[in-house]
Order: C-alpha cells, then sequence, then structure tokens
C-alpha cells in the first residue's frame, strides 16, 4: 500500500491510501490531482486531514480483508474530529456499494471507478453528507480525457491508456468492477507524456487490463507505442499487462524497432494446461502462448519475460498442474507473481464448487513458488559481468548510502554512491554479485541514452 506524497497548502488536507493494481495508484493520482488543483495539500499523516480516502481492489479475498481493516481503523479519525469526511473508492467501492456503508457506518462515500468526478462536488459541498451515500453508476465512456494525474514523485510514470476489460477470464472480477474496455484518445494520452517529459520524467509505462488491445478509431497498440516512443526528451517505454490473445507481429515489429520500448514484456500465463485455460476462458492455449514467447525472443535482444500464474482453479487436476509447472521449466520466466485462486462471487466460476481444499492449493502454491525461484536466480546470473543501463529510482531500501536502478529489462540493480548521480539519472553498470535476488554492480560511466 502506498500513501500520497506531503505538499503545501491551505485549502484543507486529504489523505488517500491506495490498494491494488497500478491502474488505482493512477487512479489516486489523477483524483489527488483534482483536489489539489482545487488548492488541497496530500498529507500522508491522516490525523491531519479533513478528508480521508481509501482506494480499494477486490481481486482476491486477501485485497477486500485489508481494505476492511485500513478502513475500520479510520473511525477513530471521525470519532476524534467529526467534521472529517470519509471516501471508499475503487474496484471493492463499487463491487460492494450499499454494504460498505451498511457495516461501517463512518463511511460518508462510496464511489465507483466511474463516478470519480463526483468526488469533487461530494469534498468541496458545504453542506454536511447527505442522504445518498453510494455513487456506483456504471458509464460506458467515461474515460477522464482531459485530466492528468500528478505525477507522484517516482521516476516512472505510469499513465492508463485504457479503462475497463472486455475478457469475461473465468475467476476474475475485473469486468464486473471496471466495466467495458474503452481506450483514451491517443492525443491525450501523449500530451500526458509530454507532461512528464517536461517535469523530468524520463520513462512511462502505459497500463490497461489487456493494454494491447488499445484501438480507437486511428490507431491501434503498435501505431501507439510507436507514437510514445517519438515522444523527444522520453528514453523508456514500457506497457502492462499485454493479454496475449492480441499479441500479433505488428505490436511485436513495432516494439523491436522502437528504440525505447524496454526490453521486457510482462505475459500473463495464467496456466499451462490447456483445460484449465479453456475453463479460465483465457482465449489461448499453452502451444499459442509458447509460440509468442518464441517470437518475443527471436524479436527482441535478451527480452526478459515476466508472468501471473493461479494455481488451484475449479477443477484442476495433479496434471493439469505439472502442465504449468513444465511450461514454466520451459519458458524459465524471469519472474512471476503467483497466487492461489480466490473465488470471487459475481465471476463465472463463482458457483462451481472448489475441488481443492486451501491447503492443497497453498501447497501448490508453494510448488510453483519454489520452481519461479530457480529460474529468478538463473536469469540474474546471466546478466552478471554484464554491463547494463540503470535508471536509478531510489535510495537501496537496506543502505541509504548506495542506489537502487532498474535495468531496461526491469532488473533491480544495487550501486554505490557516485558523485554527481541522484534519482532520475542514468548509469552503466557493470553486473558484479547477485546477493539472494538482488543483483549489486558497479557504476562505470554516466551516460544519457541516445534517442532512437
Ligand atoms: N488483466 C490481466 C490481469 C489483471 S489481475 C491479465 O489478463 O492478465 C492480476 C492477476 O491477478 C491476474 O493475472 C491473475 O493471475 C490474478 N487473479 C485475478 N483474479 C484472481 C482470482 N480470483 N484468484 C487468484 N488470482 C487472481
Ligand atoms: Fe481479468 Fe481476464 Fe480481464 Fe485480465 S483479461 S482483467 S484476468 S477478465
Ligand atoms: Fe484490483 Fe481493481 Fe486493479 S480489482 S487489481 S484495483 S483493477
Amino acid at each position: 500500500m502506498k500513501t500520497s506524497k506531503t505538499t503545501e497548502n491551505q485549502q484543507g488536507k486529504y489523505f488517500l491510501a491506495t490498494f491494488g493494481c497500478q491502474m488505482n495508484e493512477y487512479d489516486s493520482n489523477m483524483i489527488g490531482a483534482m483536489l489539489e488543483n482545487r488548492g488541497m495539500a496530500a498529507t500522508e499523516d491522516a490525523a491531519q486531514a479533513d478528508v480521508l480516502i481509501v482506494n480499494t481492489c477486490s481481486i482476491r479475498g486477501g485485497a477486500e480483508d485489508r481494505a476492511y481493516a485500513r478502513i475500520a481503523a479510520m473511525k477513530y479519525h471521525k470519532r476524534q474530529r467529526p467534521g472529517v469526511r470519509i471516501a471508499v473508492i475503487g474496484c471493492m467501492a463499487q463491487n460492494h456499494g450499499d454494504k460498505i456503508p451498511a457495516s461501517l457506518e463512518h463511511v460518508d462515500y462510496v464511489v465507483g471507478p466511474d463516478n470519480y468526478k463526483e468526488l469533487e462536488g461530494l469534498i468541496f459541498s458545504e453542506v454536511a453528507p447527505s442522504e445518498r451515500k453510494v455513487w456506483t453508476d456504471q458509464n460506458d465512456f467515461e474515460n477522464y480525457e482531459g485530466l492528468m494525474a500528478r505525477l507522484d514523485g517516482t521516476v516512472s510514470s505510469h499513465i492508463t491508456i485504457m479503462r475497463g476489460c472486455n475478457k469475461q477470464c473465468a475467476y476474475c472480477i475485473v469486468p464486473n468492477v471496471r466495466g467495458v474496455e474503452r481506450s483514451r484518445d491517443v492525443e491525450s494520452i501523449l500530451a500526458e507524456v509530454r507532461h512528464a517529459v517536461n517535469e523530468g520524467i524520463h520513462e512511462v509505462c502505459l497500463l490497461g487490463q489487456t493494454v494491447n488491445s488499445y484501438r480507437t478509431d486511428t490507431d491501434n497498440f503498435a501505431g501507439l507505442i510507436r507514437k510514445v516512443n517519438a515522444v523527444e526528451g522520453l528514453k523508456r517505454v514500457r506497457f502492462m499487462s499485454p493479454h496475449p490473445r492480441h499479441f500479433d507481429p505488428e505490436t511485436i515489429r513495432a516494439m523491436a524497432e522502437c528504440g525505447k520500448v524496454c526490453n521486457h514484456v510482462h505475459l500473463p500465463l495464467q496456466s499451462g494446461s490447456n483445460a484449465m485455460l479453456k475453463k479460465m476462458r483465457r482465449q489461448y492455449t499453452r502451444e499459442r502462448y509458447l509460440e509468442i514467447v518464441a517470437e518475443l525472443r527471436a524479436a527482441i535482444p535478451n527480452v526478459a519475460i515476466t508472468t501471473d500464474i493461479i494455481t488451484g482453479f475449479v477443477g484442476e487436476t495433479e496434471s493439469d498442474f505439472e502442465d504449468t509447472l513444465s511450461l514454466m521449466n520451459e519458458v524459465r520466466f524471469d519472474h512471476a507473481f503467483m497466487f492461489s485462486y480466490s473465488p470471487r462471487e459475481g465471476t463465472p466460476a463463482f458457483g462451481e464448487t472448489e475441488t481443492l481444499t486451501a491447503e492443497e492449493k497453498q501447497a501448490r502454491l508453494e510448488r510453483v513458488i519454489e520452481a519461479q525461484m530457480k529460474h529468478t536466480e538463473e536469469r540474474l546470473d546471466a546478466l552478471l559481468g554484464r554491463e547494463e543501463e540503470l535508471l536509478i529510482e531510489e535510495r537501496s531500501s537496506r543502505d541509504s548510502r548506495e542506489w537502487m536502478g532498474k535495468t531496461r529489462c526491469f532488473k533491480k540493480v544495487i550501486v554505490p554512491e557516485v558523485a554527481g548521480v541522484e534519482k532520475g539519472a542514468f548509469v552503466r553498470a557493470r553486473i558484479s554479485e547477485r546477493r539472494g535476488i538482488v543483483l549489486r554492480g558497479e557504476v562505470i560511466t554516466q551516460a544519457v541514452p541516445a534517442e532512437k
């Protein structure tokens, strides 16, 4: 969970806690910009805030539990200062609607992802919170065109290019809470990228639930990345998450030809079993997934491939599970986010009786984690001795005299302090050592990547 950064102001302060994925982070920054344009300032201290906002996630049961605990804890602030306004927003707000204020009376507003424009009126109205607390009408067209997210001090700027999702993966709550897919206008995306560059940002990451299905009247995803690549002053382009179904040769060609597009692809797999992929409604097979990996590796030198995996989906047999392990062994992912299946009410698979106990799902999760650890280390070791470009992101969490930077292939590397090097700088480093899953390196030169 991240909280917003502190800034100066006179019009009252807001505290905003964000759970969930980068698209929630983006929305929080967009709401932050909205409130700051009205003169409010962010605070990281909830006790100082006039408005408390929790941006929530519903992806798994655990994500909801954490959000509920955070919201419940805010009762203290309402008791101390009854004038404080508390808003629960985001995917769980959409998912649970009325249930939230029914169980947590101190919540003033519940606002879903298509209703963030309401927040401004609610927060700045002189009138005390009204009868209507829940704002969850869905709007298939709401894209927040014209709004730009605040830059939150991170070196890489994440920019949402599409909202919603048109897939119906059997386990997934996202289409229910985020609504149908809608792509933002190219010009407004480019304006946001240029704004970030003017503010000193060198790297952008384009976000969408199936980011490569981006499409407008004039552009598709390949066209968009070519246009983003052409933005002067920008040095690196990333995107997340592409869906295997939409990984066409045109996109791979654009990636290979655009010098700023980084050699890293996060390509969610979910399962290596065709039976499970079909049941999950993923719209690709194991063979097709492997083909995309091969195409990416042929087109993009040293491309890093990361993924998401779910273990223990309804009906997953030992042999299905072994298909996942064997695919992992074949691909040897650079990194993976791995989850035990969490049934979500309202999703297509929810009605089906689970075939595995929580312990069995957990045991499979541990087996994929163990397999992945080996591959992660192996991929990191492959970088030893190499010279890599790093974008310095922040101080090392272990030792504040050292810096953490990321390679173009998205690996963290720790380097010692060097005169003149600071956050946001590029250096070239020789990778010298792996400690656990962290690489260490020595700075060779400070270097700004050439425009390509
Ligand atoms: N749009 C992305 C995924 C977004 S959700 C895609 O299609 O790949 C991020 C990850 O959460 C998913 O890739 C999946 O691995 C996991 N996930 C989603 N729903 C889940 C559930 N019900 N139980 C466990 N993991 C889940
Ligand atoms: Fe969920 Fe599937 Fe959409 Fe990803 S593509 S957000 S997993 S429904
Ligand atoms: Fe969670 Fe919503 Fe993202 S459910 S993963 S915050 S789109």
